[in-house]
């Protein structure tokens, strides 16, 4: 296929657009879990896209579910006017969603259905007389996507920095402690006294004046950063204690990720909202989702006059028809071959194992790793001066295998399909890398 002559008009997200216009890296197919390039090389997938092809690359049966919504009803306002594929989606979704987070609001993203959980919070506050309680709590090292909401609450610093003064908000100290917690299998043991920097918080700002804390269950794109066990339980509890709600934000952690439909399952942890995108449609048409508990969305309508529009957002492609049909497509395949838990078995534990032999690479500093999802991190000095990763990530890309690069962190989270073989070649490009590199 024709390579574009004139990539002037594409301005890339997240991209050096420089250096990649004078190198392309052009993916022209994609399969399961494998991409093919324009000069025919098989790459694997070992990031599942961006976090979200977890069903695998060009399943038939949503690509079809699509086309035969798009010919039957593409599109109708959701102001004011419904379809049925909306609700029936909106059902479907919460026979996974945990305890009583069974209301959902739609939007078209990870940074929509983000933004759009924070401002269900402040209209919940606000709803039951609390408006004082404006201020929002998120993590070091966080991200929640690229909208102002969620730069303010997300803790990755270019992401934040350079874009003026942004939302009240305060940040609790980030998990990751390589001195006690590397090479950890599974979630590391030290660092549960990090909840309580949320009781420091708290004393500092004053309870009635915080209306949410916004954590990733394990944060992403700050490096696969998992949480030290019971963390997330001290934060549920400090949150009650003190009136406060919890929202986890589940966009990567979501629809199997650890080997249960929800970090919030798979923890035993329930909060007040979960936000979700990417696999929810397995990233092939874009939608995001917050997962409401029953008594705030009740709160916000019982409060709102008689006829009156309860809550005054949402989006043009709120329940995008083509969208919500994707999204039962893929439930179908989540559910039929049960990939929601498929983590946690057998291939979750080879997945682990094979990371961790990576720990004899002189330059690796940290293996980390839950479900199928994982990282490794590299000595500050692997890179001479410069961080390592995105060096790494051409090397494997070169190599046959497209990994994720943050600094000197290299992180992988392939589809849920992947099979032991594939995971023997991901381990095998990543330590071929290392000897050219190192
Ligand atoms: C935890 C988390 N939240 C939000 C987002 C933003 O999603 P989107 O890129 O769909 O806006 C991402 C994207 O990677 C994410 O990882």
């Amino acid at each position: 296929m024709k390579r574009y002559e004139n990539m002037d008009a594409f301005w890339m997200p997240f991209t050096p657009n420089r250096a990649f216009k004078a190198s392309p890296r052009i993916i022209e197919r994609t399969e399961g879990v494998f991409c093919y390039t324009d000069d025919g090389r098989e790459i694997l997938d070992a990031t599942a896209g961006l976090w979200c092809v977890n069903a695998g690359h060009v399943r038939p049966e949503i690509a079809e579910a699509i086309g035969r919504q798009a010919l039957e009803l593409d599109y109708t306002s959701p102001f004011g006017f419904g379809h049925d594929i909306g609700f029936e989606f909106a059902e479907r979704l919460i026979q996974h969603t945990p305890g009583d987070l069974n209301r959902v609001f739609f939007a078209n993203s990870g940074s929509e259905a983000v933004e759009s959980a924070l401002k269900i919070a402040l209209a919940y506050q606000a709803s039951r007389g609390k408006s004082g309680k404006y201020k929002l709590i998120g993590r070091e090292m966080a991200y929640h996507g690229v909208n102002f909401g969620g730069i303010s609450v997300g803790g990755l610093t270019p992401n934040r920095k350079g874009f003026g003064p942004l939302l009240p908000v305060d940040h609790l100290p980030h998990t990751l402690d390589l001195e006690r917690n590397a090479f950890s299998r599974g979630l590391p043991e030290h660092g549960l006294e990090k909840a309580d920097a949320l009781e420091a918080l708290i004393r500092f700002h004053d309870a009635a004046t915080i209306a949410a804390v916004i954590v990733e269950p394990v944060s992403g794109a700050g490096g696969v950063i998992l949480p030290p066990a019971g963390y997330l339980k001290r934060l549920r509890e400090i949150c009650d204690r003190h009136d406060i709600l919890l929202i986890f934000d589940e966009v990567i952690t979501g629809w199997g990720r650890l080997g249960s439909p929800f970090a919030a399952v798979e923890f035993d942890v329930v909060p007040d909202m979960i936000v979700s995108a990417k696999g929810i449609t397995n990233g092939i048409v874009p939608l995001g989702a917050v997962f409401v508990a029953d008594p705030i969305h009740d709160c916000i309508l019982d409060n709102a006059p008689e006829g009156a529009v309860e809550f005054y957002h949402g989006y043009t492609y709120s329940a995008n028809p083509v969208a919500c049909a994707a999204g039962l497509a893929t439930l179908d395949i989540y559910e039929g071959e049960s990939l929601l838990t498929r983590a946690g078995g057998d291939i979750g534990r080879y997945w682990e194992d094979a990371l961790h032999s990576l720990r004899d690479i002189e330059q690796v500093v940290d293996v980390r790793n839950y479900g199928l999802i994982g990282a490794v991190q590299f000595s500050d000095a692997a890179g001479s001066g410069k961080p390592v990763g995105g060096a790494f990530q051409a090397g494997c890309y070169n190599n046959g295998v497209m990994i994720r690069a943050m600094g000197n962190i290299i992180a992988f989270s392939p589809p849920l399909t992947i099979e032991k073989a594939h995971i023997d070649r991901l381990v095998g490009a990543i330590r071929m890398t290392a000897s050219e590199l190192f």
